[in-house]
Formats: C-alpha cells, structure tokens, sequence
C-alpha cells in the first residue's frame, strides 16, 4: 500500500481512544503530541501522585475502563513491565515507554502477556524514528553499506543530578544507576539493532568506576561498555555515559560499518564515507543521502512533526503506533525485539558482576520459552 492510502485508511478508521499513566515530564510531552494526531481522543489520565490531579491515581482503574482503547505508559522503567502486563490482559494495546522491562524475569512476562492475549504491544522507541536513522535503514536495505560487519552507538549526557533529589536521596533514575549497569539502552541499541537485522546472542559488559558522584549516592559506575555479538558474528559496541564530566553536544552517538563504507552520527556531527566515492582522507557530506534515502513517511508527514521533541521523532513514534492499531498491522516495535532490546539492561549488569564474564541473550522468539 502507498503511504496515502495508509493515510487515507487510518483516517477513515474509528478513533482511538488512549489513557496516559504517569504524567511526569515524559507523560506531559507524549500527551500533548498524542493530542496533535488526528484521530486520537485521550479519554483518561493517571499519576500516582495525587498532587498532579489527574483523575486516577490507581492505573488498574484506568485498565478497566471501557471507553480505553490504548495505554501509553509514561511511569518509572521499574513499573512499565507489570503495567504493560495488566494492560494486555485487559485487552488494552499498550505503547511502553522505555525501557520495556528491567529484569529478564519481567522480559519473559511480558512476552508471555502478549502471546495469550495475542495482544499489541509497543516500545516508543523514538530514535528509531530519527529522519537520519530512517534514511540509514533504507541505505542498509539498497546495500549501500555493503555487508553490515559492525557498529557502534551510545547514549550520552551529563546529568548526574537526576540521579538523587537530594545527597543520598535517589530518584528512581537513581536507584537504577545503582542497581543495573547499562540502565537505559534502547535509544543506542535499537536503531543499531533494526540497521544490523540479525538476532542478538552474546554479551559482556565492564564499567568504568564511580568516581564523579560517589558518595552522592551509590552508583554503580561512571561509564558502561558491552560487547555484542550476533548470531550471524556481527559485533556491536554499546555505552552509556550520562555522569562524566562532559559536553552534552548530542545525547545519541551512531557508527555503522559495513564492507563498501561507514555512517558515523557522533557529537551532533553526520558525515558518510563510500569507498569509490569519497576522498581516502576525509568523510563526506552526510545532507545529501539524508535527502534522497528520506522515509516515505518522513516526505509525507515531516513538517507536522518537526513541532514535537527529538526533532519530529516523537511524533513519528505515536503516529506509527496508532496507525498500526487502527489498521490492525504488526507491531512496528514488537514485544520480542523491544525485550531483546531491554534485557541488555540485566546481561550488563549480571556481565559487570562476573568480570565481564560472557552472558547469552535468552531466545525470546523460540516457542515454549526455555527460561534461562
Ligand atoms: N523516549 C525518550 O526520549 C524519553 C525521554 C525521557 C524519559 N523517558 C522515559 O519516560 C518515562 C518517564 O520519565 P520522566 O522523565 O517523565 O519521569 P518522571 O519522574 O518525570 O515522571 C514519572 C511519573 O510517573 C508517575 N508514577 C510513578 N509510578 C506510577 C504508577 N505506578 N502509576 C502511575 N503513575 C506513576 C510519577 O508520579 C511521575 O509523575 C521513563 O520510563 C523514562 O525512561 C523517555
């Protein structure tokens, strides 16, 4: 189907009528895109906070209410896996932020979730949803690059302080810095991982130590790096840095190699380089194949994006959503690869503990789960 008959399809469909849980920072700013997308009626809000006044504290009340179509969940990491659970087995399609779930054991319900209601589920993974990183799929799929042999990729900030409300009081961000090691992968990893298209089988991770805020609160390192290889041998680099003392020039760091040139995205900075094409000593312009490799999507719809955060992202990752609920399609971010995705949150954190000592993905496709 062209991309406006997918227009036309969506629009003639009925509306969906979505509930929010938690209206922090993150569940404000979704809302109001969610608010800016045609067909679209928010019927209900939820913050456990009753100071925020929103209606619901308690996000079960909002699950069973029938005029609730959709969930987008907006709470801390540690609360998306069991919202999202009992969300689907009340029938609701769920949009998680991320990440999806922290421990393998809330991986693995969730799958399960999904597969006995045969429900939909999302992750808003919105970087997968960047105009350049659309364009670099579509280089990918014409085989620009060649064959993919390996990446790079990292999610960087320098914000120690929302770690802890005050010294020694941790927020929940906090808490996860403290307890896991990569806490917040899935901006690095899943644009890399739709690029790389293979499954992922192998980890080991090592952190740099706590040195900038320790004693602040227990952190569990300043910096996180694992190795990932795929089943087909392909090798990732992941790290997270969001404490170090350092520009925060762009949060979201990109490397692609593959056998004919590279994509690098790193420090705000876009540059390609084809062998053949560019000079032997210096990258080339990256503006001109962001241009011709643009997302149909991106075409039809980009200048009523552009408003919303991340550059129009956000927007593209609610209206891929709903567009897939309308119109009863697959899961543009399905629960399996939105778990894979999530898990490296628990295989670097069981890494770190062993020594960098290797950690298998669990096989979360395979039927009948053989749990690890
Ligand atoms: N995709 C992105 O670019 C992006 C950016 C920022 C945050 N996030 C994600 O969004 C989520 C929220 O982040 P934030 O910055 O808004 O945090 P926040 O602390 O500002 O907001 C979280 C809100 O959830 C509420 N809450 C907590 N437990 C709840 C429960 N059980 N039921 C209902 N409400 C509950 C809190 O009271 C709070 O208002 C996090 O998962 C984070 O990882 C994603």
């Amino acid at each position: 189907m062209l991309r406006r008959h997918f227009l036309a399809a969506f629009l003639a469909a009925p509306s969906i009528r979505l509930g929010v849980i938690g209206m922090g920072n993150r569940g404000t700013s979704l809302a109001r895109v969610a608010r800016s997308i045609p067909n679209v009626e928010i019927t209900a809000l939820c913050d456990i906070d009753p100071a925020r006044q929103m209606g619901f504290t308690d996000y079960r009340k909002l699950l069973d209410l029938s005029n609730v179509d959709a969930v987008l969940i907006a709470t801390p990491e540690q609360t998306h896996a069991r919202i999202a659970v009992d969300a689907l087995d009340r029938g609701k399609a769920v949009l998680s932020e991320v990440a999806a779930a922290v421990t393998l054991e809330e991986c693995w319900e969730l799958v399960e979730a999904v597969e006995r209601n045969r429900g939909f589920y999302m992750m808003a993974e919105n970087c997968c949803y960047y105009r350049s990183n659309l364009a670099v799929l579509a280089m990918v799929k014409a085989g620009v690059f060649g064959e993919i042999t390996y990446a790079d990729c990292a999610y960087l900030h320098s914000l120690p302080g929302l770690g802890y409300t005050k010294p020694g009081v941790p927020t929940w961000r906090g808490r996860l810095m403290n307890d896991t090691a990569n806490w917040y992968p899935t901006h690095s990893i899943g644009p890399v991982a739709q690029w790389l298209d293979d499954r992922f089988a192998t980890l080991t991770a090592l952190s740099a130590p706590a040195a900038r805020i320790a004693g602040v609160i227990p952190y569990s390192g300043d910096a996180n790096i694992a190795l990932i290889q795929t089943e087909k041998g392909k090798l990732i680099e992941i790290r997270i840095d969001i404490v170090s003392a350092r520009p925060t020039v762009s949060t979201t760091h990109y490397l692609l190699q593959g056998t004919k040139g590279v994509y690098r995205d790193s420090e705000g900075q876009k540059s390609i380089w084809l062998e053949g094409v560019h000079k032997e000593n210096a990258w080339g312009d990256w503006a001109p194949y962001e241009d011709k490799y643009e997302d149909a999507r991106w075409k039809a719809e980009g200048g009523k994006a552009k408003a919303s955060a991340h550059g129009g992202a956000d927007w593209f990752t609610l209206r891929a959503f709903f567009e897939a609920v309308a119109l009863k399609q697959p899961s543009p971010i399905d629960v399996y690869s939105s778990v894979e995705w999530s898990s490296i949150i628990a295989l670097t954190t069981a890494s770190v503990k062993e020594k960098g000592r290797p950690q298998d993905f669990p096989k979360f496709r395979q039927a009948g789960r053989a749990r690890g």
